[in-house]
């Protein structure tokens, strides 16, 4: 039976040299065979976005595996949710960046006009913070060009939520500008 955090990240499968050798890449879908892993990784990270991060009024999560989090994420904080999608997937007005991870090279983006999202901000007029969130963080590099677009589509930027902290490739960042909160390290 899955009761635990530490039951959750006994699930975690390691794949060496994928996508390409050099790699030990974990694979976080055997998750997701077990709904009692899904609810323990979804209520942690709640709890840890309000415990770090405070009030948010916004999940930002990242296209592919972010999304399998993000608006389950955000059904508990009852707030929205909005995709940062590898470009050429999203319709309408958006924001690019390019970024690097561990593996290669992506254009990722933003919808312009995503922070309209968050009425009770705008309301008040107060500026929309959001928390960035994404299944794994290896380089940092997905993250730090998440985080940069969500500025340039006028949130503040609490923090960044991950399930899984690889933090031996993550440490060169660490010492930069992003909060990151996650669950498990160096697995
Ligand atoms: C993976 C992962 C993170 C990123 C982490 O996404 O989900 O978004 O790489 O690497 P980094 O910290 O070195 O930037 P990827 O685009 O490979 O796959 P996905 O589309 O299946 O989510
Ligand atoms: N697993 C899944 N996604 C990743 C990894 C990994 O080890 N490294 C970079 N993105």
């Amino acid at each position: 039976p899955i009761n635990t955090l530490e039951d959750v990240r006994g699930l975690l499968a390691e794949h060496p040299d994928f996508p390409c050798p050099g790699v030990l890449f974990q694979d976080i879908f055997p998750i997701f065979h077990h709904p009692a892993a899904v609810r323990i990784v979804v209520n942690e990270l709640v709890r840890q976005i309000s415990e770090h991060f405070g009030q948010v009024d916004a999940v930002i999560a990242l296209d592919a595996r972010g999304f399998l989090f993000g608006p389950l994420v955000c059904q508990q904080l009852d707030i929205p949710f909005i995709p940062v999608r590898k470009a050429g997937k999203l319709p309408g007005t958006v924001i690019e960046r390019s970024s690097t991870k561990e593996y290669g090279a992506d254009v990722l983006a933003i919808p312009a006009g995503a922070a309209a999202a968050c009425t009770g901000a705008i309301a008040t007029g107060r500026q929309p913070r959001a928390v960035v969130l994404d299944d794994l963080l290896a380089t940092g590099g997905t993250a730090a060009a998440a985080v940069a677009l969500t500025r340039e589509a006028g949130f503040e930027v609490a923090g960044f939520a991950v399930m899984v902290l690889l933090t031996e490739l993550w440490a060169p960042l660490a010492a930069g500008k992003i909060t990151a909160a996650g669950l498990t390290e160096d697995q």
